[in-house]
């Protein structure tokens, strides 16, 4: 759906001040004009609802009413004076006038003053015909300024233009304060505050000298709230106001927000989150909202090139030339050395057309199952953890569910920078009151923020997730706090009763795991009664619990959790993975993984297998194909030689760089598919240009199963959007494949998707949003899972024992490495590094504790060197407390600090997802980069001439 951008209309949908949600339904006049809104609603309200704008400036319908500007003055009968209609609440019989001759005279006084000391520059303004002053100013009939311009003012106020996506304009601020509410309701940062009082009030952004610097996370807020251009994007002062707007869904984390792309032509102004967003509400971070520039920056590469070998310098080619000879290469290969020589990897940032499309495309064309997706690396656990135990493999509630929510409890993840706008939620959540338990070996910020704290802070060391939660169960069992009741009618009694038996043996009580935790018997004691008797209790877990040996187990022991205490079924309470990309959870949806079809039906089944036979018209095969780590392993045999990578870096991404490396460079064959040329790409003989989200239509499922719309904004800057090229390719393969549109792709998945039955394009525009399940059980969609019974009818405890991992400390490799993301960078930074973002973070850095440096002679800004049993490399050093002594921690987003250089061969026992949170390591003092770094660098510099050499099709020596 295209609105056509009318910033009146967008301005009439501001009602003023929020709704309110009330059984008890109240009746008044207003203007003569009879309307009934439930209790607690305001007068402004009230009136907007009837279609009359009250003037106002310091109310909008975003943040509580805060009655400061006194534009939005009324009369009511019956009380003296002239109340603000944005701080009243409306009462039964109440009799309203907003427009009287009084009111107007009040009116422009208050105008009067207002623009006095405002500068008159409308015309060059960049807020013109977008400003809400202007807006009154015209409104309330503002004629003259009898007090002049030449008294006291702010005029001269210098502007602060430190932030690289926002100006404050002092000189503009009318001190509504908007800003202000907006930081610390809406974001929960507080970084703003008003100093000084009455003529001398100004808006001040705290700890800093000016924005940069401050405690600000260049949410942008603020800018959106501000009625008047004092905060204001820069590019919206470069370009000039939009002139349509498209809704689309945010292409970075796993919160998919949703956000108006305002256009100019073919170019993108702004991106306004959308108020409308069934993720977001209007909010969001500095990642979607400001760090699109990417999408046209100038190392996008927009022709297809090939190469015989990675000597060679690129050559350009047509489209056709560049699938033919993949296709071609891949044909040659299948005949040396058999059809399960190739494969492919889905991508989580591409749309689920897209990744439905390439599984289909090495199923059909292919002919084998040696299809994988970057999830093998972060969730997989939880789709295999979380299936065996609720029957499902995805979360269980919707973002919004959080503010139901009693208790919180945040296990190995880090939502403030992660999953920022969930994060500024769940702080909304707990400064009414939510209780919250973190369980992290970091001290992450939610531990301590403003106005939320945890109440505990199970600060357990790296890999012992697993006792943590098989300890936390004791305590539940053998203090009496299980739900029996809940367990009895909605649990398999047998699986329970070994669980329960299980977890109660001594050796899972606190007093014996928590030191192999690190972590006080009686901290552990107080979180599991906290969480099973606190009320509604939520858990909120991320990679800290699957990217380890026994990620799975700790996913199933995180749902054993919650069906032991009924925590699960209704509003806040739940299993909420948070899925680190944007289109994690639909890639692996749409049948990503080598064991399973769309729909998470394992591929041996032949019922399921017979349904797609008929509608792709090939024979399946029945067996689960190679996973990345087993192409990986078979490359380095010679049994696997070609890939065809869509929009995955896995040279940067996947642990053990150099064995990664070493396998790209066995294969005859990559086929890299991206907008950049990333690390893979480097290893890649034939490049695809990608296209990037505001390319190409498609959809995106976020962590809540929310399937929301992405929209073209403007033509693929390479001629395809990805779904077109792998179409290409599968026809070059002699797999015909014939969509004109991806509607049709989705169509095609929800006939054969039974959780995805009732979704089409057509129903996701009349919702929004659409959360599967979605089919004739459920057609609006299913907010909240296993309401009445599980997924797999009974719940299903599973045993979890503990075993610790193989990555030991020693004296020669004393400290844990683990790692995690920055708010400002995403994954492995090829779009983020991309964009001004590096203001905030330009490097990756080792954390370590002020002990654990001083011993070894390191300083903060130190480069050190980090040694593992997989490699070494070198980075500036942090001291900080935020780990414990024994922890260091670092980011992985710069490709030369091979963070995963370090990181070993471990994984999960039942998916293989990599043991990135916990790797040996030493680190040392050092004054030159590693080995490795300098071949890394070397390499690089090598692909980089070659890619400047590239060479135009004419010239292009690589033909078959
Ligand atoms: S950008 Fe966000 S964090 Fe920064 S001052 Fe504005 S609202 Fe606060
Ligand atoms: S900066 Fe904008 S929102 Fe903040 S007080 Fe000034 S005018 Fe109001
Ligand atoms: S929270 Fe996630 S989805 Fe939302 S704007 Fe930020 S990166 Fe995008
Ligand atoms: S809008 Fe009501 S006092 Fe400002």
């Amino acid at each position: 759906m295209i609105n056509f951008f009318d910033p009146a209309s967008d301005k009439s949908s501001d009602l003023g001040t929020p709704a309110r949600a009330s059984e008890v339904q109240v009746s008044l006049s207003i203007d003569g004009r009879s309307v009934t809104v439930p209790a607690g609603t305001s007068v402004m309200r009230a009136a907007a609802m009837l279609g009359t704008s009250i003037p106002k400036l310091c109310a909008t319908d975003s943040l509580e009413a805060f009655g400061s500007c006194r534009m939005c003055m009324v009369e009511i009968e019956g009380m003296r004076g002239y109340p603000a209609s944005c701080t009243t609440p409306v009462s039964e019989g109440m009799v309203v006038r907003t427009e009287t001759p009084r009111l107007a005279g009040l009116r422009r006084n208050v105008m009067e003053l207002y623009i006095s000391d405002h500068p008159l520059d409308c015309l060059t303004c960049s807020a013109n015909g977008n400003c809400e002053l202007q807006t009154v100013a015209g409104q309330v009939g503002l004629r003259e300024v009898r007090y002049g311009y030449d008294g006291a003012n702010h005029l001269a106020e210098k502007k602060d233009v430190s932030n690289p996506y926002f100006d404050y304009e002092p000189s503009k601020c009318i001190v509504c304060s908007r800003c202000v509410r907006a930081c610390e309701d809406i974001q929960g940062t507080f970084a703003l505050t008003i100093t000084g009082r009455g003529f001398e009030s100004r808006v001040a952004a705290a700890g800093g000298d000016n924005f940069l610097t401050s405690e600000c996370v260049s949410c942008g807020a603020c800018v959106q709230a501000c009625p008047t251009a004092t905060l204001t994007e820069k590019s919206l002062v470069q370009l000039g106001q939009p002139e349509r707007s498209v809704v689309t869904t945010c292409a970075y984390c796993g919160v998919g927000c949703s956000f108006r792309a305002e256009m100019k032509g073919d170019q993108l102004v702004r991106m306004v989150p959308d108020k409308n967003g069934g993720a977001n509400h209007g909010h969001a971070c500095v990642k979607g909202r400001f760090a699109w520039g990417y999408a046209t920056h100038p190392d996008r590469i927009t022709k297809p090139m090939i190469r015989k070998r990675l000597e060679d310098p690129w050559q350009e080619v047509s489209w056709d030339e560049a699938v033919s000879y993949a296709a071609s290469e891949f044909r040659r290969i299948q005949l040396k050395y058999g059809r399960d020589s190739i494969g492919g990897i889905t991508s989580s940032r591409c749309t689920n057309e897209e990744a439905y499309l390439v599984q289909k495309l090495v199923r059909t064309a292919f002919g084998n199952n040696n299809v994988d997706t970057c999830a093998r690396v972060c969730h997989s656990p939880t789709g295999y953890g979380l299936k065996q135990t609720l029957g499902e493999s995805a979360g269980t509630q919707s973002f919004d569910s959080v503010m139901q929510a009693d208790v919180v409890l945040v296990i190995g993840a880090n939502p403030t920078d992660a999953h920022p706008v969930f994060g500024s939620q769940l702080k909304r959540r707990l400064r009414q009151g939510a209780r919250l338990i973190v369980i992290d070996p970091r001290r992450i910020d939610l531990v301590d923020s403003p106005h939320a704290r945890a109440e505990l802070h199970l600060q357990l060391r790296p890999g012992t997730n697993v006792a943590m939660l098989n300890a936390l169960a004791h305590v539940i069992v053998t203090e009496g706090l299980l739900a029996q009741d809940f367990i009895d009618a909605r649990c398999e009694t047998e699986a329970f009763t070994h669980w329960r038996d299980f977890v109660s043996l001594a050796e899972n009580a606190p007093e014996v795991l928590g030191p192999v935790c690190g972590v006080p018997a009686e901290q552990i004691r107080a979180a599991a009664r906290l969480y099973a008797t606190g009320g509604n209790a939520a858990i909120y877990y991320g990679l800290g619990v699957t990217e380890h040996s026994q990620g799975s187990t700790a996913v199933m022991g995180i749902a054993n959790l919650a069906m032991a205490t009924g925590n699960i079924g209704r509003e806040g309470v739940g299993v909420n993975p948070l899925r680190g990309q944007n289109n994690v959870q639909g890639s692996c949806d749409m049948g990503s993984f080598p064991h399973e079809l769309p729909g998470y039906r394992h591929i041996s089944n032949e019922g399921v297998r017979a349904e797609f036979e008929r509608a792709w018209g090939v024979t399946l095969q029945p067996d689960p194909g190679l996973r990345i780590p087993n192409m990986f392993e078979a490359a380095l045999d010679g049994s696997f030689k070609a890939l065809y990578c869509q929009g995955e870096d896995i040279a940067q991404s996947d642990p053990n760089t150099q064995h990664v490396t070493a396998a790209l460079l066995a294969m005859e064959c990559v086929v890299v598919q991206d907008i950049f040329l990333n690390e893979t790409a480097k290893f890649a003989h034939v490049f695809l240009p990608g296209s990037s989200f505001l390319e190409k239509d498609g959809t995106f499922t976020n962590a809540e199963r929310r399937i929301s719309r992405v929209r073209k904004v403007m033509e693929p800057l390479a001629g395809k959007a990805d779904w077109e090229a792998t179409v290409a390719l599968a026809n070059a393969l002699g797999y015909p494949m014939n969509y004109r549109h991806p509607s049709e792709i989705m169509d095609e998945i929800a006939r054969l998707t039974p959780t995805f039955h009732r979704v089409s394009y057509a129903e996701i525009d009349r919702h929004g949003s659409l959360q599967w399940p979605c089919n004739d059980a459920a057609p609006d969609g299913t907010p909240t899972m296993h309401i009445d019974q599980f997924v797999r009818g009974k719940g299903r405890f599973m045993l979890t024992g503990y075993v610790a991992t193989d990555e030991k400390v020693n004296n020669r490799y004393p400290l844990l490495l683990t790692t995690g993301r920055i708010l400002s960078q995403y994954n492995v930074g090829a779009q983020t590094r991309r964009t001004a973002n590096v203001a905030w973070h330009d490097a990756d850095r080792l954390e370590i504790h002020p002990t654990d440096a001083e011993s070894r002679g390191i300083h903060d800004g130190d480069w050190v060197g980090i040694g593992s049993r997989a490699g070494q490399t070198v980075l500036r050093a942090k001291v900080s407390t935020r780990v414990a002594p024994g922890v260091v921690y670092t980011t992985f987003h710069f490709p030369e600090s091979g963070a995963n250089v370090i990181t070993t061969d471990n994984s999960d026992w039942a998916t293989n997802c990599p043991e990135y949170k916990v790797t040996a390591v030493e680190v040392v003092k050092v004054f030159q980069p590693s080995q490795w770094q300098k071949r890394y660098q070397d390499f690089s510099e090598e692909q980089q001439r070659l890619l400047q050499q590239r060479r135009s099709a004419e010239k292009a020596e690589v033909r078959r």
